[in-house]
């Protein structure tokens, strides 16, 4: 049965000349071109000293963004933080990562509270649940009339914006501005406990709110034991000396407690009706976008409205909304590759947990089935190096002593829509003493906790969040 080709062969002997041997050269050396840069896109050499923070602030250019049209975004301890002392006070990794396993408890307590069939048997304490820990970014606003600027904390996982102010009744912490005081600024106003705002505000704080003689009480527990109450006011926002927000609504803190370092307060970016996002819908459209800088010595931007993603060529995967969970920003995860090879993972892994991007959580969840096989396939690449014990809850670190640079995989998250993120090289080892390097992911206890997408994964990134738009995007080099 065997069939003689070779007719056709010599048919086709002058066009597959002209195609195998006229063309050859330039086919081939294309295909070289591209296996070499595709080898090279399988693993990236880190320079450790590019993890070891430096002592002075770069502030790099920021391409053909507007730069009178964008907050800029440091690390709250570091060289480029506005706040004086942030320098001093930065905190070890285990605290960090303290912190940081107390946010991620806390954001699944809210996530799950919201989703249990109520047992009436068991008293639920008023303000469980909404407690996440501080964030680590901080950007400068302005409040009031006349205007006043304040250093605050952005946090894509809670919606209450506040800062502390006069006169503290409870306690104020130690903070980088003077306090806000009410009774200078021309246009603020308490909120009365009658008002539809009033009521609004429990969704958004889990806190039925209480009455101070007719003003309305804010209450703010986060995960990490600090807190914030006050009354709930409006007064002007001011966001690049030229977009002015009357009558936005903010927690005014006469007692606050807890991990705020000196910021002055908080900038909720959540997409519940109290977040700043919700309030500055007319004029920005529910479209904001950020890039983390990957040192605490360089800048990156908060940018709203149609700055945002203007400049940047973002890819865009659905960005999708849990009714029981309206504040957090829910992201279809579908895979992971590392080196370049994709994991075998099944879809479900994924769908059971669900996953979050927060601006405040430090280092990625991953389901436990995922992030088993990221591991291994890490700890495969890294077989040349020499293993060092866990640090809290990064179990996979390495004894880089006498290393000056290091060659890791690549790490790509897919996203539904296609959509990837290729992790910047800052955002795959954390350096954890002073010879210890540790892969900078962990795994959820339980397979039914959330996945979160934290801000070291999102490191030079531009991160587009279009609420209206339904869709969230990375642009890849948006700041160093
Ligand atoms: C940058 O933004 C400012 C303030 O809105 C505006 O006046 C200026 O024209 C913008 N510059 C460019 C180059 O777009
Ligand atoms: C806001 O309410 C508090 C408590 O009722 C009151 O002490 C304060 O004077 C009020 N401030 C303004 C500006 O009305």
């Amino acid at each position: 049965m065997a069939i003689n080709y070779s007719f056709l062969f010599l048919f086709l002997s002058p066009f597959l000349h002209l195609f195998l041997f006229d063309r050859s050269d330039k086919v081939e050396a294309y295909r070289f071109d591209e296996i070499t840069t595709n080898l090279k896109l399988q693993s990236h050499v880190v320079s450790l000293n590019s993890l070891t923070p430096a002592g002075v602030c770069s502030t790099p250019a920021q391409g053909s963004k507007n730069l009178s049209r964008l907050l800029q975004v440091t690390h709250k301890h570091g060289p480029c933080s506005p706040v004086k002392e942030g320098k001093a006070k930065i905190p070890s990794l285990r605290q960090i990562l303290i912190n940081d396993q107390a946010r991620a408890k806390s954001i699944n307590s809210k996530i799950s509270n919201k989703d249990q069939v109520i047992d009436s048997t068991v008293k639920v304490p008023a303000n469980s649940g909404h407690s996440l820990g501080t964030g680590n970014f901080i950007v400068k606003i302005g409040f009031g009339t006349p205007k006043q600027d304040f250093v605050v904390i952005f946090d894509t996982g809670s919606d209450l914006s506040w800062i502390q102010c006069q006169p503290c009744e409870g306690s104020c912490y130690d903070q980088q501005d003077p306090i806000f005081e009410p009774s200078k600024s021309s246009t603020y106003s308490n909120i009365s406990c009658n008002s539809p705002s009033c009521d609004q505000l429990k969704s958004s704080t889990e806190y039925e709110p209480p009455c101070a003689s007719t003003t309305c009480i804010y209450q703010v527990t986060y995960g990490d034991n600090s807190y914030t109450a006050g009354y709930f006011a409006t007064d002007t926002l001011t966001l690049f000396s030229s977009d002015v927000f009357p009558k936005f609504e903010f927690g005014c803190g006469q007692n606050s407690q807890g991990l705020w370092g000196s910021a002055d307060g908080l900038l909720g970016l959540g997409r519940d009706q109290v977040s700043m996002v919700s309030q500055t819908a007319q004029k920005y459209k529910k479209l904001f976008s950020y890039c983390l800088p990957s040192k605490s010595s360089s800048t990156g931007f908060l940018a709203f409205g149609s700055e945002a993603g203007a400049s940047s060529s973002a890819q865009y995967t659905p960005l999708l909304t849990e009714s029981s969970n309206p504040s957090f920003y829910f992201l279809t995860m579908t895979g992971i590759s590392v080196g370049g090879q994709k994991l075998s993972i099944s879809p479900s892994v994924f769908t059971t947990s669900g996953t979050i991007i927060d601006s405040g959580t430090v280092i990625t969840r991953l389901p436990p089935a995922a992030y088993s096989k990221l591991r291994s396939a890490f700890r495969q690449a890294m077989i040349k190096y020499t293993p060092a014990p866990p640090s809290s809850l990064l179990d996979t670190c390495y004894n880089l002593a006498g290393y000056t640079s290091v060659t890791v995989p690549t790490i790509v998250l897919h996203f539904g829509g296609g959509t990837d993120l290729n992790v910047d090289q800052s955002g795959i080892l954390v350096q954890a003493s002073s010879t210890k390097y540790c892969l900078a992911f962990a795994g959820n206890s339980a397979a039914t906790d959330v996945g979160i997408l934290g801000n070291n994964q999102q490191q030079t990134f531009e991160v587009v969040y279009n609420v209206e738009g339904g869709k969230l995007g990375f642009g890849a080099g948006a700041c160093s």
